[in-house]
């Protein structure tokens, strides 16, 4: 039992059966059947502790929301201080807090993007810039990838899997097409008629297992969109705000998107706040009919003085340099672990703090994602490509933690395996 002011948590037995009543049903099971029975309770840093107590390093971090932790208390204390002055504003209406994050937003990103616009999550955000991009090429047809994975709003689950836009009856064939990642002769094809408004691209496909891109290839496809008069814009959303070693991971192809989309970690997990920066060839319906998206939630205030925070933070020399440090750090720690199951781990993609583990097996990310959670660790496997485990530690992980880590990754990596029935487990 813990009281938590305005309600009382009973046990976890009771929460769980709580949760299947009231809430959703299919997930509470699928994570209880999938041994993962996790219900979080206690937060902090890169730590959450299960309401049975048990401990765990969180290398989840729900996509990168939590990139300087749980409750970071520089991101508390901002907004414990904001809230004296704040509350989410009123949307209709220029406020000092949407207008300061605009700038450091722009300030922040490749200098042809000039404006701000809000939404309250990833998916809105993705909606908006789908619909910027359709209004600026006068065209209604998007080219996305196979497995991508923008969000499950409107528009945004069209340009993703099946599996969430059938079952809504939202696929719309005719408007949203799906070509293979790394495959330019099918993005030149999807291109050639001259009437896609945008190709987009998360900068490394997330939910597909961080597949990397080959050398060239985004830069291949920003050309092909430049050449047929397509837009091109990048899903920064998990690849953003430094995980990669820069702010965004798109500059470091050279890539000046016209239309950048961040969320998640933008407000630390504190607040929730979306944002979509548009170059000015896609901002007149900014002029034209500023009220043409709302959004009452969008660029709330108090997420506003979340995320100025967050891009302080992650902005730092020492954040920059710490990122590489641990990036090094983990490389040279999985390498020596997958040299001793070379035959079960087979793969590590990483860029920064970007990385992918990959397994030989069909489920192999869902077996390995079981046992770190039994060795203290919670890392997810990718939804599109369960033979990935999607390990993104946080920017700011202490060495000694990213050891410790290590040595538990090296543990359940190994009893995975042998659970796996992998050839010949020694
Ligand atoms: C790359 C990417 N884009 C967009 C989204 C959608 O964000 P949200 O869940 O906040 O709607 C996600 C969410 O996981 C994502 O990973």
């Amino acid at each position: 039992m813990h009281d938590y002011g305005v309600f009382t948590a009973g046990s976890k037995a009771e929460v769980l059966e709580q949760s299947r009543e009231f809430w959703n049903p299919g997930k509470t099971d699928f994570w209880a059947e999938s041994g993962v029975d996790l219900v979080i309770d206690r937060r902090e840093s890169y730590f959450i502790w299960d309401m049975s107590g048990l401990r765990l390093i969180d290398v989840h971090l729900n996509g990168g929301t939590y990139n300087l932790g749980h409750r970071n208390p520089e991101l508390v204390e901002a907004i414990t201080t904001g809230m004296r002055s704040f509350d989410i504003g009123n949307h209709h209406f220029p406020s000092s807090a949407r207008a300061a994050l605009a700038e450091a937003l722009i300030r922040s990103a490749p200098p042809n993007l000039t404006k701000v616009v809000y939404g309250s999550g990833g998916g809105e955000a993705i909606d908006i810039a789908l619909k910027t991009a359709r209004h600026a090429t006068k065209r209604r047809k998007i080219v996305s990838i196979v497995k991508a994975y923008h969000g499950h709003t409107g528009l945004a689950v069209a340009t993703g899997d099946d599996r969430f836009s059938r079952l809504f009856l939202s696929d719309r064939p005719e408007e949203f097409t799906q070509v293979p990642f790394n495959d330019l002769a099918a993005m030149e094809q999807a291109l050639a008629g001259g009437d896609v408004a945008a190709v987009i691209m998360e900068t490394i496909p997330a939910t597909y297992g961080f597949p990397l891109p080959d050398p060239g290839y985004l830069e291949a496809v920003k050309a092909l969109c430049e050449r047929h008069g397509t837009l091109y814009i990048a899903d920064e959303v998990q690849t953003g705000l430094m995980r990669t070693g820069e702010m965004w991971g798109i500059t470091k192809h050279g890539i000046e998107p016209d239309i950048l989309v961040t969320g998640k970690g933008l407000s630390g997990g504190m607040y929730p706040i979306a944002a979509v920066l548009v170059s000015e060839r896609c901002a007149g319906w900014l002029t034209e009919d500023g009220f043409a998206h709302m959004s009452t939630f969008g660029g709330a205030e108090v997420g506003c003085i979340a995320a100025m925070k967050t891009l302080e933070i992650c902005g730092r020399p020492e954040t920059r340099s710490m990122v590489h440090y641990l990036a090094e750090l983990l490389r040279e720690g999985l390498a020596q672990i997958r040299e001793d199951n070379p035959d079960w781990f087979v793969g590590v993609r990483q860029d920064g703090l970007v990385i992918g583990l990959e397994f030989d097996h069909p489920q192999g990310a869902m077996i390995v994602s079981r046992h770190l959670y039994e060795h203290g660790v919670w890392a997810i496997f990718s939804t599109l490509d369960p033979r990935v485990l999607q390990f993104k530690p946080g920017l700011l992980l202490t060495p000694d933690l990213a050891e410790e880590l290590l040595d538990r990754v090296a543990v359940a990596v190994a009893s995975a395996r042998t659970d796996s029935g992998a050839r010949g487990a020694a």
